[in-house]
Parts: C-alpha cells; sequence; structure tokens
C-alpha cells in the first residue's frame, strides 16, 4: 500500500543507523520512492553509499551539495507523504523541537508539511533527560508524531529503554500513516477475529481453523483510515518481530498474523470471553463487523481436572471401553444478538463461510440476523478461506449482491469498508 508514495528518511548519528538501511530497504521493495537525509554525525555509524544504493538517489547531508536538487529541502518538502527520522539523536531532536536548521535534515523537516515522524534513540539518561522529555512533549505539540523507543539492549551494554525500534515496526508505522487518507476519523469501528477455544479440561479444547488473517485485516485499514479500531481476537498465531524483520514487508506468506498499529486489542479465549467483550464495546461503536469464527457448541461441563482415561465412569465410556461421548450446548450466537439489541445507526455486519449453498445460506443470515452486510466466501474456492492471505468475497445486503474477484485479504478489509461507509 506503500506504491509511488514518497518518503523521506532522515539520519541522524546513533549506533542505531545501522538498522535503518533495512527500513529503507523494504520500502523501496514496496514501491515506495525513498530519499535519505543524513547528518553529517550519521555518516560515522553508515555510509552514504549503503543508503545510496538502497534507495536509488543520492543522499543529501549539505544543504548546498545536490546537483539533483537546486534547494534541496525546498523541492523534496514540497512532494513529499511522510518524513521520518530515525534514528533521531538527543541533539537532533533537540533541533527539530526547536525550529533549528542547520543542515539538510533539519532544514527539510522544517519546510515540511506532510506527515512527520521522529524516532528517538538514545542513552537512557539522555531519553528520560527532562530537556529530551520537554522536547519531544513540543514535537507531539506541533502535531508531529514521536514513536517511543523500546526497552531493550542499549549499545553501552545494559538493557534499558532508548533502543530504535525494528525496522519492522517503522514500516507498519509508516503504512499506518500514509497508505490510506484519514476518510473514518471519529468512527469507532469492533471487529471480532479469529477461532474461540472451548475448553474439555484444563489440557484440552475445541476450536476451528481459523487464524485471523481476515479480521486483522481488517483492524489495520480500519486504524489506517483513521478509526477508532477495537480488535477482540480469539488465540491467533502472532509473529514475532524477529520473524516480521524478515519478511519486512509481508511478500511471502506466513502462517501467522501481525498485531496492527493504533488498534485496541482484546484478547479473549471462549465464545463467552468474546461475547462479554462484544457487550463492553458495542454501545458507542458505529459499527461492528464480526470475522471471528466462532465456536457454535461448548461442551457442557468443564472438568476442573485433566480427564483420565483411566478415571472414566463406565457410562462415559463407549461399548468398547475405550470410547468417550462429548455432550455439547450451544455458545451465544452473537451476531444474532447484536441483530436484537442494534440502535438505528449501527452497522451490522457478518461473515457467512460456507462449502455449498452461499448465496442462498447468506441471505439466510442477513435476514435471521438482522445485520446491514453479509460478507460471503465459500470454502471450496481456491483463494478464500481459512489461512490464506488472499480471499474472494461476496457482498450481500438486502437486495444487492456484489461479487468480487480474488484479492488479498487486506484489499477485500478496503472493498468492504468502502461499502459500508461509501
Ligand atoms: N457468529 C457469532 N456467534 C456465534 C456464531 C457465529 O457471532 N456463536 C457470527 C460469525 O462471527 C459470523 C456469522 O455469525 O459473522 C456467521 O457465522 P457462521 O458460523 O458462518 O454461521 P452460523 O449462523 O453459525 O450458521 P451455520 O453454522 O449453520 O452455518
Amino acid at each position: 500500500m506503500l506504491s509511488g508514495k514518497k518518503v523521506i528518511i532522515g539520519v541522524s548519528g546513533g549506533i542505531a543507523a545501522y538498522k535503518t538501511a533495512s527500513l529503507v530497504s523494504a520500502l523501496k521493495q514496496a514501491g515506495a520512492d525513498v530519499y535519505v537525509l543524513m547528518t553529517k554525525n550519521a555518516e560515522k555509524f553508515v555510509g552514504r553509499m549503503t543508503f545510496e544504493a538502497l534507495s536509488g538517489h543520492r543522499v543529501i547531508t549539505d544543504t548546498f551539495d545536490s546537483e539533483e536538487y537546486i534547494i534541496p529541502h525546498i523541492a523534496l518538502a514540497k512532494t513529499a507523504d511522510l518524513f521520518m527520522v530515525a534514528p533521531a539523536t538527543a541533539d537532533v531532536t533537540a533541533k527539530l523541537a526547536n525550529g533549528i536548521a542547520d543542515d539538510a535534515l533539519t532544514s527539510t523537516f522544517i519546510a515540511s508539511d506532510c506527515v512527520k515522524a521522529v524516532v528517538p534513540a538514545m542513552n537512557v539518561k539522555m531519553y528520560e533527560n527532562p530537556a529530551t522529555q520537554e522536547n519531544i512533549a513540543k514535537l507531539k505539540s506541533h502535531g508531529v508524531r514521536v514513536l517511543e523507543p523500546d526497552t531493550g539492549h542499549l549499545a553501552e551494554g545494559i538493557s534499558a529503554k532508548g533502543k530504535m525500534p525494528e525496522p519492522s515496526i517503522l514500516y507498519r508505522y509508516i503504512e499506518y500513516l500514509i497508505s490510506y487518507g484519514r476518510d473514518l476519523e471519529g468512527k469507532k469501528i469492533v471487529i471480532t477475529a479469529g477461532p474461540t477455544r472451548e475448553s474439555l479440561d484444563p489440557v484440552r479444547f475445541i476450536t476451528n481453523r481459523s487464524t485471523g488473517k481476515m479480521g486483522y485485516a481488517l483492524a489495520k485499514v480500519a486504524a489506517a483510515r483513521g478509526a477508532e479500531t477495537v480488535l477482540i481476537s480469539g488465540r491467533v498465531n502472532e509473529l514475532s518481530d524477529n520473524v516480521t524483520n524478515s519478511v519486512l514487508i509481508g511478500e511471502k506468506s506466513v502462517d501467522g498474523v501481525i498485531t496492527p498499529i493504533g488498534v485496541k486489542k482484546i484478547e479473549v479465549e471462549s465464545a463467552e470471553d468474546m461475547f462479554k467483550a462484544v457487550k463492553a464495546e458495542y454501545k458507542d461503536a458505529d459499527c461492528m463487523i464480526m470475522a471471528a469464527a466462532v465456536a457454535d457448541f461448548r461442551p457442557d461441563t468443564v472438568a476442573k481436572d485433566k480427564i483420565k482415561k483411566s478415571e472414566l465412569s463406565e457410562g462415559a465410556k463407549g461399548s468398547e471401553g475405550n470410547d468417550i461421548s462429548l455432550q455439547l450446548e450451544r455458545t451465544e450466537d452473537i451476531l444474532l444478538w447484536l441483530g436484537k439489541h442494534k440502535k438505528k445507526d449501527l452497522k451490522l455486519v457478518g461473515f457467512s463461510m460456507e462449502t455449498r449453498d452461499l448465496i442462498e445460506n447468506s441471505e439466510k443470515k442477513l435476514r435471521e440476523k438482522n445485520a446491514d452486510m453479509i460478507i460471503a466466501n465459500s470454502l471450496k474456492k481456491k483463494g478464500a478461506g481459512f489461512g490464506t492471505d488472499t480471499n474472494i468475497i461476496t457482498i450481500i445486503k438486502e437486495g444487492e449482491i456484489t461479487e468480487l474477484p480474488l484479492m488479498t485479504k487486506e484489499e477485500a478489509a478496503l472493498e468492504i469498508l468502502d461499502e459500508i461507509f461509501g
């Protein structure tokens, strides 16, 4: 979603500058037009050649050294979508906060009116120093986004706050800031995602094949479009930063999801937990999207201790003495409940996953659950359904059926949100 975006990356003289090279590479691979501005000190940590090779443009350090740009800070500043300074040392943070423009990086920053983000990274004492904290507060009051440093191993050998977040996080933050317009600002969207787990005993549970990818894609796009986004998620395979770094731009299909930036995530386990979380969030919501694969049944009793084969009562054993029958009871149908309790202006969206009679079954769900829209997908179609990064969806509204072609789940999320709020 960064294809064609013009991004300026400012690099100042901190040890984390080497990580910024991966960020520039990922942005470039995603199709962004990337320009790097370095301070003189930054060149002591990473050579300009590295950034020139990765970005495909000359690195600008001095306000007057560019052949490409006669007045570089004005030419670049006018056309960029985003300017991120990563890492920002204490010195550069102070300059940016106070309008000091004594080199190409700081001059261009002050001349830009695009989205701006600063990523401070420094020694913990420098970071905690009241002067730095005041500068950070000042930047925020100017509308500059400040990405807080992580706590972790610092160059001086201790573990403390001050470490620059991983390039994958910076990349996702940029995606969050500029992938889409902020047209959903002021809306609250609640999304359920993933499978639920219904316990049998402390060791075992019943679940389904949902990976949460569709719900997480919806949350990512909703947040990036400016909505207050609540993601109520069952247990999913969450990718660690180490993994996301190696698949930085999501080109490779990986088995797992990434919690999107800017989302309030509520983790739940069972259908009952999900129902409670939905009830706590729906009242002031503008839109509820039920993308979770909620278990329809749960064991009617949950054993306190692990069920032992040797301790099964005669009645629980099957005819051979080795089998066991489970008694299941219905869970609450959350979408149905919302359909009964929704206020007039709430947009209620359900999903429907079928293996046969997709349209008829989905239209039935639309009516019976009093939803405004059902997103139907067939498990039989290649590229749709559980675990894939793509989907083939049909959007069903009262008297209207829109079939969409194969697309990524993020593109599908964009279409769904356009349809809801369009
Ligand atoms: N859903 C829900 N609570 C449940 C079961 C389902 O909120 N206990 C929601 C899902 O999140 C989805 C929609 O209902 O948005 C449809 O779910 P699905 O399981 O496909 O359909 P069901 O109505 O449960 O019908 P069936 O299982 O018979 O297909």
